[in-house]
């Protein structure tokens, strides 16, 4: 029998593809608007019909929706950067494919001009492979994103991901149900868990996960591990009953996609930056209390930090290794400097200028020197 999840979007799937639009909204006006990427490639490898019955919005309506208005915003700008977008979107299910073509033609949310729409109705494992071809043959000007919505873990595996990621062009979320995996681990893990996690990491380096959000907490740093340094691996954990722990994992290998996500994160829990939780108490998604940034945390690792002298451009990887925003690091080293504990110098040694921090993309980009350095007293 269907679960009613299949047909209804429920709000843990609502805040799921809250997060995907959040970071393709970012990653779409980069893309649209750089000299150095002409196409984008999107893969939807389960996409689902795009509009459930209780009229809740699936991942293809919300890419399409963000890809429209990063097109018509570029296209406003009228700079001529403009990429063109290539949108496959993949269900086995014939039936939710047509489903789609249909809602998506009467959402009048795709135009020719954008690019192209493809549909299509492969069984993931077999057009993973496929994929993985395309990707290793585009050329230098040509990016890809690939998103990944299975019912279960059982139809994926890492190495899968591991292929995707291997031209270095792309870009995979995944969304894994953690919580039944964790569950499974705790009680006589299944042959089906074991070959998933086996295929990350050798059975005898898998530790233990005392609680669910451990679980989470191990399969980042197994995926981590086995990517090695090339990759960023991030992590959104979505919760819907205590306890119940479902995750997102993003895979980049491009910091600033790291940092992009990382702003996506932040602007759905503004008070870690590290997921959502289900408040009974309010079925409104936005409607957590926010106390601001919680940075105390990052602001004692930070202290230990820069104990040692470090560069502008060190603070930037730091920062964002510790899932913050450089604008939570410039708060407190602003803090710092009034405070009179802050020592900045310029590489020939003088001081530097109040304020000047230099954390961030545009000071780390295309190999810049090291602008500033700081240490405290
Ligand atoms: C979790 S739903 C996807 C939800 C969708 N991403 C959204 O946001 O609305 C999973 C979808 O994958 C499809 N599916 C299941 N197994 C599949 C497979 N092996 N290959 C391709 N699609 C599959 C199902 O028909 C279902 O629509």
């Amino acid at each position: 029998m269907k679960k009613k999840s299949q047909d209804h979007l429920f709000i843990h799937s609502e805040v799921k593809v809250k997060l995907l639009g959040a970071y393709l909204q970012r990653y779409f006006n980069i893309m649209s608007n750089t000299p150095f990427v002409n196409t984008v490639h999107y893969y939807d490898m389960f996409s689902g019909p795009g509009i459930y019955e209780n009229g809740g919005e699936g991942s293809p309506l919300i890419i399409l929706r963000e890809l429209k208005e990063a097109h018509f915003r570029a296209k406003s700008r009228k700079t001529d950067l403009s990429s063109k977008y290539k949108c496959l979107f993949n269900d086995k299910d014939l039936k939710k494919i047509e489903t789609l073509c249909k809602n998506i033609k009467e959402a009048k949310i795709h135009y020719p001009e954008m690019g192209t729409l493809d549909y299509c109705t492969e069984d993931y494992k077999k057009l993973c492979p496929e994929v993985v071809k395309q990707l290793k043959s585009l050329p230098k000007d040509e990016k890809a994103f690939v998103f990944i919505d299975p019912y279960g873990y059982k139809d994926v595996r890492f190495s899968e991901i591991r292929d995707l990621l291997s031209s270095k062009k792309s870009e995979v979320l995944l969304f894994l149900p953690t919580h039944f995996m964790f569950r499974f681990s705790e009680n006589g893990t299944p042959e089906s868990l074991h070959n998933f996690i086996n295929d990350v990491v050798p059975e005898d380096q898998w530790p233990k996960s005392e609680t669910g959000l451990d679980f989470v907490e191990n399969l980042k740093q197994a995926f981590q591990r086995n990517l090695g340094d090339d990759f960023f691996v991030d992590s959104f954990i979505i919760s819907r009953d205590k306890n119940q722990f479902f995750c997102l994992f993003f895979f980049t290998s491009h910091i600033y996609g790291f940092d992009r996500m990382l702003d996506a994160k932040w602007e759905i829990d503004a008070e870690d930056g590290r997921g959502w939780k289900f408040n009974a108490a309010s079925s409104n998604l936005f409607s957590q209390v926010i106390n601001g940034p919680n940075t105390s945390k990052f602001e004692k690792e930070l202290k230990a930090y820069l104990k040692e002298r470090r560069s502008n451009k060190d603070l930037y990887v730091f920062t964002l290794q510790k899932g913050h925003l450089t604008s939570h690091a410039v708060q407190i080293l602003k803090k710092w400097q009034d405070d009179g504990i802050l020592v900045a110098t310029l590489p020939d040694g003088k001081a530097a200028r109040k304020s000047a921090f230099y954390i961030g993309w545009e000071s780390y980009k295309n190999n810049q020197e090291v602008k500033a350095y700081f240490s405290t007293k």
